[in-house]
C-alpha cells in the first residue's frame, strides 16, 4: 500500500474512533444521572492509572491497622465521604447516585486491589473531571493513611459499625439521615 493511502487510512480510522468515543460520552443529554458505558470507564480507570507517578504508586501504608486508628478513620468517614459513598461504601447515595461517573463500591476487588500509594494519591488529589475532590490540603498524610486503614477495613464492617456512624454523618433537615446509608 502506497504510504499516503495508509496515513489516509489511519486518518479515518482515527476519526470514527473520536466520533465514537464522542457519541458515547455524549448520552442521555450529559445528564449525570446516566451511568458511563462500559468504554469510558475503562479508558478513564486506566487513563488515571498510568497518570498517578510509578513512585506514588509504590508507597505503602506507614500504619499499620489498630483499634485506635481505625475507630478515628471511621468518624472521618462518616463525616467527608459518606455523603458520596455511603457509610458502608457502597456509593448508594442521595450524591453518589446524581454523579457522574458514580462512586464506585469501594468494597469491591476493583478498589480493593488499588496500592496504597495509588489510594493515598486518590484521596489525596482528587480525581480531576469527576465529583471526586482532593482532600490534601487539609488533610494531613496521617489523616489519608488511616482512611485507607479504613478502606481496606469496609469488606468486613459490621451493622454495628455502619448504625454508629450515622452518629457522625453530617446533619442538616431532619428526617434526610437515610440519603447517607
Ligand atoms: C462529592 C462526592 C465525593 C466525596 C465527598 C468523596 N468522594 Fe471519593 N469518589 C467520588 C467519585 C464520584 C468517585 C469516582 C471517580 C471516578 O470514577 O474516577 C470517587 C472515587 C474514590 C476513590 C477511588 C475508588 C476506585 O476504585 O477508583 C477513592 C479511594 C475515594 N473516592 C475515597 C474517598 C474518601 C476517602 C473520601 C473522604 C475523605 C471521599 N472519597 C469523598 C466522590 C466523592
Amino acid at each position: 500500500m502506497k504510504r499516503w493511502n495508509l496515513i489516509f487510512l489511519l486518518l479515518v480510522l482515527a476519526a470514527g474512533l473520536a466520533i465514537g468515543a464522542g457519541v458515547s460520552m455524549l448520552h442521555n443529554g450529559l445528564s449525570a444521572h446516566a451511568t458511563p458505558t462500559a468504554m469510558e470507564a475503562f479508558l478513564a480507570r486506566h487513563a488515571r492509572h498510568l497518570a498517578i507517578p510509578a513512585d506514588a504508586r509504590n508507597e505503602r501504608n506507614p500504619l499499620a491497622p489498630s483499634d485506635q486508628d481505625l475507630q478515628v478513620a471511621l468518624e472521618h468517614f462518616a463525616d467527608h465521604c459518606a455523603p458520596c459513598h455511603g457509610n458502608d461504601g457502597g456509593g448508594d447515595t442521595l450524591y453518589g447516585r446524581g454523579l457522574y461517573p458514580k462512586p464506585p463500591d469501594l468494597r469491591l476487588a476493583e478498589t480493593q486491589k488499588l496500592s496504597d500509594g495509588e489510594l493515598f494519591w486518590i484521596i489525596g488529589n482528587g480525581i480531576r473531571f469527576t465529583g471526586m475532590p482532593g482532600f490534601s490540603p487539609p488533610h494531613e498524610p496521617q489523616d489519608n493513611w488511616k482512611l485507607i486503614l479504613f478502606i481496606r477495613h469496609l469488606p468486613q464492617l459490621t451493622a454495628e459499625e455502619r448504625v454508629e456512624m450515622e452518629r457522625y454523618n453530617p446533619k442538616s433537615l431532619r428526617g434526610h439521615e437515610k440519603d447517607y446509608r
